[in-house]
């Protein structure tokens, strides 16, 4: 079985992603976590993140591995546990590099299907149900208002100790809300057969319920 998440930043789908992968034991992968480790990669070895060639060539030589763990899941880069360094404002503000390399989103996505291939899965990302799995049993676009997911994205800088101002988390999520919905391969967009939720007045519980009773109405109508 596999369950397909897309969304915009901050729309609350890696928080319900983690909740229904423990509650129905799926495989939870979170194909952010991918380019990000590969942008913290490209910056830890000092690479020019515009050069598609060495970003290509630095791509077929690493190694990624999501891991589950009581938090979700951690994130292993060439065996190393990058799961807390890949969340820096820096790899989020860079990782349009990566992800918009046509050449770089295949290798991710054969990966991505690899892993999935594996047990019961539930992904979330950009283009999981348009490009990894446009055939999933259950596909769900999650969105929130732009001023509800900068107030998220914002809350959890603040939650972390980091010191950064609301508007310049409006003006970064803008930015890539732009790159993410118009990046030539793999952009985000709204399926059809997809299930869309705005989860801007919504509690985590009220989206997870949601989702869940879309899953089994989808398995009972299989069976
Ligand atoms: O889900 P996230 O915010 O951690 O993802 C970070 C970035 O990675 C996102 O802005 C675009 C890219 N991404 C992508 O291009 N395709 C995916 N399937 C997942 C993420």
């Amino acid at each position: 079985m596999i369950i397909a998440i897309d969304g915009p930043a901050g729309s609350g789908k890696s928080t319900v992603a983690k909740i229904i992968a423990s509650k129905r034991g799926l495989l939870y992968i979170d194909t952010g976590a991918m380019y990000r480790a590969l942008t913290l990669k490209a910056i830890r070895n000092g690479l020019d993140l515009s050069d598609s060639k060495s970003i290509l060539s630095m791509t077929k030589d690493t190694s990624l591995e999501l891991k589950p763990a009581s938090s979700g899941i951690r994130v292993f880069l060439d065996g190393k546990d990058v799961s807390d360094a890949i969340r820096t404002p820096e790899v989020t503000n860079k990782i349009f590099y990566v992800a918009d390399d046509p050449q770089v989103r295949e290798i991710m996505v054969v990966l991505q299907r690899k892993i999935a291939g594996r047990q019961d899965s539930i992904l979330e990302g950009r283009d999981i149900t348009s490009v990894v799995f446009p055939d999933a049993e259950s596909k769900f676009y999650i969105d929130a208002s732009f001023e509800e997911r900068c107030k998220r994205r914002w809350q959890d800088f603040k939650n972390k100790g980091m010191d950064i101002s609301l508007e310049q988390v409006k003006k970064d999520l803008a930015e890539r809300d732009y790159r993410d919905k118009n990046r030539p391969v793999g952009a985000l967009k709204m399926v059809s057969g997809a299930v869309y939720i705005d989860t801007s007045n919504l509690t985590i519980d009220e989206v997870v319920d949601k989702i869940l009773s879309v899953i089994t109405l989808a398995q009972d109508a299989r069976q």
